[in-house]
């Protein structure tokens, strides 16, 4: 970071449960940036969320894009909004920063790559894992080989809680290219040069096995083959009792790496019941630091003029796991990605 830089002045879009912590890290954890406008199409839902932090509340995306003091949006909006969201903003010369998925189809990624491209925007897609300080230190040490050959890979990530609210409105597909996501974009960076060449992908409703018939799929793991030989499993399920649970393991030839362990301090009680850990309850309890680096470097890529450390590209090379899974689920056979 360089502290003699302007901040860069940020337009956030969409106010819901993630927008609302992404504001309040922007506004108060992230010096290289400013919290300038929130937009929100529910009537005063940006206002009530901007105004606190010191921003203004507008109810459109557009009064975002037209706006001159905002360098950069920060894309929180449902997901099927992000690829339209994502080509707009760089059409209006801003750098964007989207969640994932940055679009529900490669084709809609490709339009937000291209689109950022020929803008000669930044654009960053929202794989926090990469900044939690425990998944950036295995990658260091596999980066630096201390597990020698990678052979076997797993992450995974359980929502907490006893599963969705509305399980009969989760949208097809969501534990693919919204959950599991995460985790094939964690196994791909922490295989490094690596590239996933085939899935094998086993899904059910055992959480809510009354709405299996509408097409819901809570849990799953999938198997992934990589071109340097490696094996890697990802996990999910959409009801863990105990907390938000996310964490992975590297094995290879020197030694192994593991990180996550659901806590999210290290402190450790010690009673008459035995030794216990607090457990987080949720992704911006547990993430709060990922969170907050993951902006900070978004910032830092526009200061400097550079490209951010995660990029369409890591986007698209996710979602083509995602989407090869989806025909893997169908077909029942191991599918070439
Ligand atoms: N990286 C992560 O850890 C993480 C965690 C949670 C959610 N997400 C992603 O963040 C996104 C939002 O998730 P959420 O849980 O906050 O959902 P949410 O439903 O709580 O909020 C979505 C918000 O977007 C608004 N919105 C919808 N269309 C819009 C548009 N065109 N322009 C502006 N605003 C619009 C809605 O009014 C709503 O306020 C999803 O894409 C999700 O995948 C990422």
């Amino acid at each position: 970071m360089n502290s003699d830089a302007t901040p860069v002045r940020i337009g956030l879009i969409g106010a819901g449960r993630i927008g609302t912590s992404h504001a309040d890290i922007i506004a108060k954890r992230v010096p290289q940036a400013q919290l300038v406008a929130v937009a929100d199409p529910r009537p005063g839902v940006a206002a009530a969320l901007a105004e606190p932090l010191g921003a203004r509340g507008v109810t459109s995306p557009e009064e975002i894009f037209a706006a001159e003091d905002i360098d950069a949006v920060v894309i929180a909006a449902s997901s099927t909004a992000h690829a339209e969201l994502i080509v707009a903003a760089a059409e209006a010369g801003k750098h964007v920063f989207s969640e994932k998925p940055a679009g529900m189809s490669l084709d809609e990624i490709d339009l937000g790559r291209e689109a950022t491209a020929k803008a000669g925007v930044a654009f960053q897609v929202g794989f926090n894992r990469r900044f939690a300080p425990d998944f950036r230190a295995a990658r260091d040490a596999i980066v630096a080989g201390k597990v020698g050959s990678v052979q076997l890979m797993r992450s995974l990530t359980r929502d907490p809680g006893t599963g969705p609210a509305s399980p009969g409105d989760v949208p097809s597909w969501t534990i693919f290219t919204q959950t599991l996501i995460h985790d094939f974009d964690t196994l791909n960076w922490l295989n490094p040069g690596a590239r996933a060449v085939d899935v094998l992908a086993t899904a059910d409703a055992l959480v809510r096995p009354d709405f299996k018939d509408n097409g819901l799929l809570d849990t799953a793991i999938v198997v992934i083959r990589y071109d340097n030989g490696a094996i890697a499993t990802a996990e999910a399920s959409f009801a863990a009792i105990y907390g938000y649970d996310v964490r992975a393991e590297v094995f290879g030839s020197g030694g192994m790496v593991t990180a996550g362990d659901g806590s999210p301090t290290s402190m450790r009680l010690f009673d008459g019941a035995g030794r216990s850990a607090q457990f987080a309850q949720g992704d911006t309890e547990l993430m709060i630091d990922a969170y907050t680096g993951e902006f900070a470097e978004f910032a830092d890529a526009v200061q400097q003029g550079r490209p951010p450390s995660v990029t369409g590209d890591d986007a698209r090379a996710a979602f083509a796991i995602a989407h090869a899974c989806i025909e893997s689920f169908t077909s029942g056979t191991r599918v070439a990605i």
